[in-house]
């Protein structure tokens, strides 16, 4: 018997990337991301913005991912959509293209949970990446969430700790608004870092218990720290700027690093992922890495292209409810705050 081709069509809209992305039976075909550069000149993603410029995107970015795809729209088996969480209005624009697809082309309608997706990404067929046997534990940071995510199976994760403020992502973004970098400063202070010294500026670590993060000190005591070097040396950041990304870095790695060694004490669990914008991080690639000869864990650690926000992690999610028939109903709505 000839298996047949099961191609899904994976949609992502829930900040501010609107991106689609083709799968067949695992595989990647295509995967479109359209960023929105006009959150730039506003240091932070605006959400109203966002939406709007989600509409303008959705369908040239659909049309482009079956086009590299090089498959017709009468070919897919389903549409998968990210339902939440994100900024509603965002994820409203997803959801109703998604489902007027499906109804239109008489296929199923698949909804998929955006921090499951982060996560499920590992699954994506790439040549030379292994994917995580379950149990594994999975760190997901990014610019809106932090957690660490026990997963007994695709679908069936306990989130065994989060943060209690800022997101990872955010204690980037704030720290380079502060040295007066650019929207997102993510990618800014990981290129800086590298060139600095790591110990060249001490920063506390909060103190919070079990598996949980904080972040919000870090940026307040970074502020504080700023502000008094800047009143003795008005050039203090731009004199030093690689130094204090690089001890900015440091104390975040630390953070993370600590927490991921009390989880995986905790359950045991030496199977170690790490997913979302964050994990595309040199330097906390580096430091998970190490893990595997310090700890002797076996690390997973993404392509760079799914982690920051992408469909081709939505389109395989979508593919694996597919194969358990574990479809949405046309009534099915957008969550902000859907929990794992
Ligand atoms: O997953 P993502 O694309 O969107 C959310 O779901 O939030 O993550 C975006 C976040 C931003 O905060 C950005 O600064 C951060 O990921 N980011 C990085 C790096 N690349 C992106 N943070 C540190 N180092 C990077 N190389
Ligand atoms: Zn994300």
């Amino acid at each position: 018997m000839v298996s047949e081709n099961v191609y899904i069509l994976g949609i992502e809209s829930s900040c501010d990337d609107t991106a689609a992305a083709v799968l067949c039976n695992g595989k990647i075909l295509s995967n479109v991301v359209a960023s929105q550069s006009i959150h730039e000149e506003y240091g932070g993603v605006v959400p109203e913005l966002a939406s709007r410029a989600h509409q303008q995107n959705i369908v040239p970015v659909v049309h482009q991912a079956l086009a590299k795809a090089n498959i017709d729209k009468s070919q897919l088996h389903a549409v998968a959509f990210t339902r939440g969480p994100g900024l509603m209005g965002s994820l409203l624009v997803g959801t109703s293209f998604a489902k007027s697809l499906a109804y239109g082309l008489g296929i199923p309608l698949i909804d998929v949970n955006h921090m499951q997706a982060h996560i499920l990404a590992h699954y994506i067929d790439e040549e030379g990446f292994s994917k995580p046997p379950f149990p594994f534990l999975a760190m997901t940071i990014s610019g809106g969430h932090t957690q660490i995510v026990k997963v007994n199976n695709y679908f069936d994760m306990d989130v065994i700790g989060e943060t209690i403020d800022d997101a990872v992502g955010e204690a980037y973004d704030k720290s380079g608004k502060i040295l007066g970098l650019g929207y997102p400063a993510g990618p800014e202070i990981d290129k800086r870092a590298a060139l600095g010294n790591p110990k060249a500026y001490k920063f506390t670590k909060p103190k919070v218990d079990g598996l949980n993060f904080s972040f919000s000190g870090l940026k307040t005591a970074i502020l504080y720290f700023v502000q008094r070097e800047t009143k003795a040396n008005p050039n203090f950041v731009t004199e030093n700027l690689n130094d204090i990304c690089a001890s900015i870095q440091y104390t975040i790695i630390g953070i993370l690093m600590d927490k991921l060694k009390l989880a995986s004490k905790e359950t045991g669990i030496k199977h170690i992922a790490i997913g979302g914008g964050v994990s595309a991080n040199s330097g906390i690639r580096a430091a998970l890495k190490s893990g595997e000869q310090k700890f002797g864990w076996s690390t997973y650690i993404p392509k760079f292209e799914f982690t920051t926000d992408n469909a081709a992690m939505i389109a395989i999610v979508g593919y694996l409810k597919y194969l358990e028939g574990d479809f949405a109903e046309q009534n099915v709505m957008a969550s902000a705050r859907l929990k794992i």
